[in-house]
């Protein structure tokens, strides 16, 4: 479907090519002066000096074209010379049935389909998800679904962390409680048991014991590097740890994803890029692109135009170990050998800035990726709690991610009790439904570089820029839909089936200017790769659909044409609301 801003936009410049000017002035926009008209046209302005006329006299001929076009209800030139258009209600009212009738909602797919990789979760094994890693699973979910959307081909993939110290820790940990495991008996040849020797919550406590005590114990530190480095040459027992540890955790890690409907197309992990680095370290060298600094590999990076100096890009250390560089560049030799993506989007802490910044130019530089393959780093800010300090438990400790959906889960079941009476397990559901909405939208309402304030009773609020508002919004349409059902014996289908009449007041046609701008609200989320956007959108039209509900009697109203009209209105309006929402990954219930 035609973007609406488009169609307007032919018919303005149709009339500046008829009164003699370049037609490529009729450039419409949604009007910044909303108390004037719907849109505008500065194009007059522009045109001045090519055509030496007053910007005024131009506006007020093209307006005089444009009176009698049927899709505008006004085209006034105003003073400087601007031109200030309303839409016609019975243009708008086609358009909206149009929209009605399209699967799509009116979004175009992308004319060039691209294949993307994202990669987002990047979750590390064996230590539990906190929520530092909530903000790539979100905002990675949400920008894959938009561009899913838009028509490309979107590849998530979640990049585990399961090569680096955490795992000789883990290892190194597990020996000194339980020496007499097969696993660390050199002779040992037999098959390893299939069990793991740990559940996942005592693996999750062998991290951290190990970790702090690496801190206080060198030698212990030394064990685990060691363990590290034996894991990554192959030592058989400890892969066999290794590998439990990978099961135990990825099982657990699923779990956790699937609760917060965030999910991966693939499930690849820093070892899977292992196999590809001497390939990749002989191809450096061979071509010139590496050469040795201070005994290390290394690739420059730095260029004339930098204003801070980018340090060189390490590829091995002087000791000959990978790092995680290396393992990113491995990993992006893999994606161009298996998918040949068009391009990647890292969702990462932007505080990997400068580091995605070298691991970038190196992977250009040495043409490990085409030329036409972009790659886009997509840092995100800090979640802190209210007192503007990265997020912590209420005693001070790492919040576990599954322990805030709980707290936010009791909070909003809370809420809704306190709302209505409802059935106990019936509102433990409709509670969980809803507080993803209140993290997830808390999150992705706020552009994603910037840093932002996890504040319970602001995002579990039915009220103001918040998801369980979107959702009150929702179930409230769904409520009198039902309704309507109910009493007039209709179907859905039925529903589907009424048409959306000429808007009669301001607040209707508000509301159905507000539905034709939900294409250009996804393509620019898809095109910025900023979720925010379309929350934006989404609280718009949110507030404009409470607006004509307050001023609409739609169940009494007398005229049945109308009434249907009002019904096609909210059905549509709960579509775009429906899809949005699934876009941002959550959904709605149907009672709350
Ligand atoms: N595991 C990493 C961390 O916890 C994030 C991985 C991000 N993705 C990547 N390709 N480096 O910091």
């Amino acid at each position: 479907m035609e973007q609406i801003l488009d169609l307007i936009g032919t018919y303005v410049a149709e009339a500046f090519e008829t009164a003699g000017y370049d037609r490529a002035l009729g450039k419409v926009t949604v009007s910044n002066r909303p108390d004037l008209c719907e849109y505008q046209c500065n194009g007059a302005m522009a045109g001045a000096k090519r055509y030496h006329k007053a910007p005024l006299q131009i506006a007020q001929e093209v307006a005089g074209i444009l009176d009698g076009c049927d899709a505008l209800q006004s085209a006034e030139a105003v003073k400087p010379g601007f031109l200030n258009l309303k839409l016609s209600a019975a243009y708008l009212a086609d358009y909206l049935n149009a929209m009605k009738s399209d699967d799509r909602l009116g979004v175009s797919a992308a004319k060039e389909k691209k294949k993307i990789i994202i990669d987002y979760g990047g979750a590390n094994v064996a230590k539990p998800l906190h929520v530092g890693h909530l903000r790539s699973a979100v905002i990675g979910e949400s920008v894959k679904r938009i561009l899913r959307y838009l028509g490309h081909e979107t590849i998530g993939d979640v990049h585990l962390g399961d090569w680096g110290l955490q795992m000789g820790l883990i290892i190194a940990q597990l020996r000194s409680e339980k020496p007499d495991l097969p696993y660390f008996d050199e002779a040992f040849e037999g098959e390893y048991p299939k069990e793991a020797p740990f559940t996942i919550s005592e693996l999750e406590q062998i991290y951290p014991q190990a970790s702090k005590r690496s801190k206080e114990d060198e030698a212990f530190r030394q064990e685990a590097l060691r363990s590290t480095e034996q894991l990554q040459h192959g030592n058989r027992g400890y892969r066999a740890i290794w590998q439990h540890i990978l099961d135990v955790s990825i099982a657990d890690l699923k779990k956790n994803y699937d609760s917060l409907n965030v999910s991966f197309e693939l499930w690849k992990k820093e070892s899977d890029a292992q196999p590809y680095i001497p390939g990749l370290v002989e191809y450096l060298k061979k071509e010139g692109y590496a050469h040795i600094d201070q005994g290390a590999l290394v690739v420059d990076v730095a260029e004339e135009s930098d204003t801070k100096k980018i340090p060189p890009c390490m590829i091995l250390k002087s000791d000959g170990a990978s790092l995680y560089n290396t393992t990113d560049l491995a990993t992006i030799v893999m994606r161009m050998e298996k998918w040949k993506p068009d391009h990647i989007i890292y969702v990462v802490d932007k505080r990997q800035d400068l580091y995605f910044t070298q691991v970038f130019r190196c992977a250009r530089k040495t043409k490990l990726v085409d030329e036409d393959t972009q790659l886009t780093f997509l840092g995100f800010g800090t979640m802190n709690g209210r007192d503007g300090k990265p997020f912590k438990t209420r005693d001070g400790g790492v919040m576990r991610l599954e322990n805030l959906i709980a707290e936010i889960d009791a909070e909003m079941l809370r809420k809704i009790l306190e709302n209505h009476e409802a059935d106990p397990e019936e509102a433990k559901e409709t509670a969980k439904i809803v507080a993803l909405s209140a993290i997830k939208y808390g999150d992705l309402s706020n552009q994603a570089s910037k840093d932002y304030i996890f504040d319970t009773d602001k995002f579990t609020s039915f009220e103001g820029n918040t998801g369980p508002y979107l959702l009150y919004t929702m179930v409230r349409v769904k409520s009198i839909l039902r309704k309507y059902m109910e009493e007039s014996q209709k179907t859905p289908e039925d529903l589907d089936g009424f048409v959306i009449l000429p808007a009669e007041r301001e607040s209707e046609k508000a509301l159905g200017l507000t539905l034709t701008a939900f294409a250009p609200a996804v393509a620019l989320a898809g095109e910025e790769l900023a979720p925010h956007k379309l929350c934006g959108y989404l609280y718009e039209l949110a507030n404009q659909f409470n607006s004509f509900y307050h001023e609409t009697k739609i169940l009494s109203e007398p005229l049945q044409a109308q009434k249907e009209s009002y019904l096609a209105t909210l059905v549509l309006t709960l579509r775009v609301l429906e899809c949005g929402i699934a876009l941002l990954g959550f959904s709605a219930p149907e009672k709350m």
